[in-house]
């Protein structure tokens, strides 16, 4: 790929990316980065060596592909400045909530991607949902879908406000696994395992699951029923969580990240 990538945003989702596209071979001389803050630019340069900027410049021109790696709030505002200089490029959002109406009416450009990662991407095991405006060619695709392998897999949605849906599920679900770890290591503690102990229990108990569940032609309910005995230990912790419905409770968490990426959408999107 011979194209120039500006990242406008240098911040944690940016590092990802960049780290991950170095590693499948991208070429650091082609990556660069519209970045503020100066800690944020010399970590860049020195870990990585892409070159950073502080201000816009002839660079942004010159971009085959931006990618949007910035806070919603600050999206409409950042777009606006840098419309004239990035009307060439292909366009990459990976920001919660901004619909792709609102990016287009700003960056007056149609070639837009919406993408939604999560944090795994730091270690190339994350999962990106994807939405491609109609503009968006089969070439614009595979461009885009090169960049995003870099942090782990990623699916396609047919409608944009499926990535709604993705946000509450992938992409603040690992949080809900950092909880439900931090809740199994107290617990474990309770029961007079040491800290460490009850740690490195539950960790590997998340991934052991995990890779089983993916590794398997079962569906959960059917690998959750195989080590459920009626009158086991596992049927005892099962049949607490139905009792306090701790389904209903997941579901109403979800819907709430949901309506708030929902909100986002409304929020920052106003045009
Ligand atoms: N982190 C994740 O796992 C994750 C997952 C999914 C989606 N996202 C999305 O990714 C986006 C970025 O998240 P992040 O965690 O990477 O945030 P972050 O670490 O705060 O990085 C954003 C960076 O952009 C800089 N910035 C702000 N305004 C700018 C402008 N006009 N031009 C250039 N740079 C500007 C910020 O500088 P200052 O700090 O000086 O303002 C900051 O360094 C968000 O929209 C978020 O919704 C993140």
């Amino acid at each position: 790929m011979n194209q120039r990538i500006v990242f406008v945003g240098g911040g944690n989702i940016a590092t990802a990316m960049i780290s991950g596209m170095l590693r499948q071979g991208f070429d650091a001389h082609l990556i660069e980065v519209l970045e503020p803050d100066t800690e944020a630019r010399a970590r860049l340069t020195s870990e990585w060596g892409v070159v950073c900027h502080s201000a816009e410049g002839p660079f942004l021109a010159q971009a085959g592909v931006v990618i949007w790696a910035i806070k919603p709030q600050s999206f409409r505002s950042a777009t606006i400045d840098l419309r004239a200089q990035t009307q060439k490029a292909l366009h990459l959002s990976v920001a919660a909530g901004v619909r792709s109406d609102s990016i287009s009416s700003w960056l007056g450009n149609e070639r837009i991607v919406r993408a939604m990662p999560n944090t795994p991407a730091l270690i190339g095991k994350g999962i990106s949902g994807l939405f491609a405006r109609a503009a968006v060619d089969s070439n614009d695709r595979q461009l885009i879908e090169r960049i995003v392998a870099s942090t782990g897999e990623y699916l396609w949605l047919e409608s944009e406000s499926q990535l709604d849906a993705v946000t509450a599920l992938s992409g603040s679900g690992p949080a809900y696994v950092f909880y439900f770890i931090e809740a199994m290591v107290t617990t474990g503690v309770s029961m007079g395992l040491t800290h460490a102990q009850a740690y490195k229990l539950a960790i590997a108990t998340f991934v052991g699951a995990g890779e089983l569940a993916r590794n398997s032609n079962e569906p959960p309910d059917v690998l959750r029923q195989r080590v459920t005995s009626k009158g086991g230990t596992t049927h005892a912790a099962i049949s607490s969580m139905e009792e306090s419905g701790i389904k209903p409770l997941l579901s109403a968490a979800m819907f709430a990240a949901h309506r708030r990426a929902q909100e986002m959408g409304d929020e920052f999107g106003s045009i």
